[in-house]
């Protein structure tokens, strides 16, 4: 639909950004943390760009004031952050040494020291390596308790300073990376294990979500999810039925059981065919029920295109750009279900994601209709190539991307989308956790690269004081800047 008038943004809306601890903490082994899954598996030669790990990455352990305060100058009113499990509990589980929850409660408060909302992302893919040896983490069960306890901690450490908990980081991403692509650790490849730990971890995430609510805890609570909406490539009704199919396995998948606590049905009886499906009991499906979220944290970046499949099974080549080198992925097909095309309507990144701006408004409008939940917006941005000249980067790209998705957003909250609030991706720079530090996308430069850690300085973006002005104007500047 077109408005006559757009609404405004609602009035406590939380114009955020975010991070996630490994990509821009460093201080990897420091006050006794333990390692995680990614400080053993970056350092397999080959796993990630020119084998960058976040040892040191951004170095916001001992730079986050500096950090915070660049926040309040531009006027953040939430920031998302994540915990890395193997700082509160180096072996995974056991005995919680308080100490070391002090620093993310010294971000906290710093935080709110100037008014900046802390939204705390559980989970951000550091699993303990310690639970990956002794148990092999998500693949069993034991994972569900020892993620609750740790949840339940941090929840007796911030809750009345903290009010918005993300349980966990797109699902979908660290467990179709972990054990169907092996990009990410443990780098298994194998549909059945995948399709098992992804029910262990479901299970996971509404066993904290039904702690939390039992708990009496104040705020709210939501998984956060990668989310982009496919397209059928053309009115072809079998590339529009490869459409549905594609949605229902990449997104409803999960979707559906975080917001109604049941699988679609049409998956479920596909994998069952396919002696795939993960063993559900009783008591599993009773706490998928109990589970359910406050909200919805979506993770935009970009769209698919699909259209019917010819194949029967996966190419055996899988080729992701994680060079930056644009045209150098090759595109994914799904097994008789379909195959990803360009959008002809649409520019890429030189990363070859889709830039699609009104795919936000989609992916927002789906969610209302199929799940009448709120919506806060967890992750969006564009990793470029940023360019330190005369100590300014001019991004207009960035602003361009961020702009165009920001007026979408209104037109969804015109329609009716009950949007909480938005966080960029990043604040800082930091690692991209394949691409290194070259994919850059924050309001704020770091001096580093692949090669050197540099002086870690950092650089106010043009970007930055375009944001801080967007925020000023609760929106109005977004459209303001149509105008002239
Ligand atoms: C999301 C993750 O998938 O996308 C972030 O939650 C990540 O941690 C972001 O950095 C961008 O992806 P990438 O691969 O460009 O770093």
């Amino acid at each position: 639909m077109r408005h006559i008038k757009l609404d405004p943004f609602p009035v406590n809306f939380l114009w955020g950004s975010a991070s996630a601890a490994y990509q821009v903490e460093g201080a990897y082994k420091e006050d006794g943390k333990g390692l995680s899954v990614w400080d053993t598996f970056a350092r397999k030669p080959g796993t990630t760009f020119k084998d960058t790990n976040g040892d040191v990455a951004v170095d916001h352990y001992h730079l986050f004031k500096e950090d915070v305060k660049l926040m309040a100058e531009q006027g953040l009113k939430a920031y998302r952050f994540s915990i890395a499990w193997s700082r509160i509990f180096p072996n995974g589980k056991g005995k919680l040494n308080q100490a070391r929850l002090d620093f993310y409660s010294q971000l906290i408060d710093e935080l709110l020291k100037y008014n900046i909302e802390p939204i705390v992302t559980i989970y951000h893919w550091d699993l303990p390596q310690a639970l990956q040896d002794e148990y092999s983490g998500w693949e069993s069960r034991n994972i569900i308790e020892d993620f609750t306890h740790y949840a339940k901690v941090l929840f007796d450490a911030f809750s009345g300073r903290v009010r918005y908990w993300v349980s966990l980081n797109e699902q979908n991403v660290f467990i179709t990376h972990g054990y169907l692509l092996g990009t990410h650790p443990p780098a298994v490849r194998d549909s059945k294990r995948m399709f098992a730990a992804n029910h262990i971890a479901n299970l996971a995430n509404a066993s904290v979500i039904k702690a939390f609510k039992k708990g009496g805890y104040s705020g709210k609570i939501g998984p956060s999810f990668n989310y982009g909406p496919a397209y059928a490539f053309d009115s072809n009704p079998l590339n529009v039925l490869a459409k549905i199919d594609t949605e229902e396995l990449m997104s409803y998948f999960w979707l559906d059981v975080y917001a109604t606590g049941k699988y679609p049905r049409t998956v479920l009886k596909q994998l069952e065919k396919l002696d795939l499906a993960p063993a559900i009991t009783e008591d599993d499906q009773k706490l998928l029920l109990e589970g359910t979220p406050d909200f919805i944290g979506l993770n935009y970046y970009q769209t698919a295109t699909v259209e019917k499949s010819t194949n029967d099974s996966f190419s055996k080549e899988l080729k992701m750009n994680n060079s930056g080198k644009k045209g150098t992925s090759k595109e994914l097909e799904i097994p008789r279900i379909s195959k990803f095309v360009k959008n002809p309507y649409l520019e890429q990144t030189n990363w070859d994601w889709t830039i699609d701006p009104v795919g936000i408004r989609i992916a927002l409008r789906t969610i209302e209709s199929r799940y009448q939940l709120p919506v806060l917006i967890t992750e969006n941005g564009l990793g470029e190539y940023d360019k330190l000249e005369n100590k300014k980067i001019h991004d207009p790209y960035r602003i361009e991307y961020l702009k165009r998705h920001l007026q979408e957003i209104q037109e969804a909250i015109s329609d009716g989308v009950n949007v909480l609030g938005y966080c960029t991706w990043s604040y800082t720079d930091l690692l991209s956790w394949l691409n290194g530090y070259q994919k850059r996308y924050g309001f704020v430069y770091v001096d580093r690269d692949e090669a050197s850690e540099r002086t870690l300085k950092r650089y106010k973006k043009d970007s930055f004081y375009w944001y801080k002005k967007v925020i000023e104007t609760n929106g109005g500047f977004l459209n303001e800047q149509e105008e002239k």
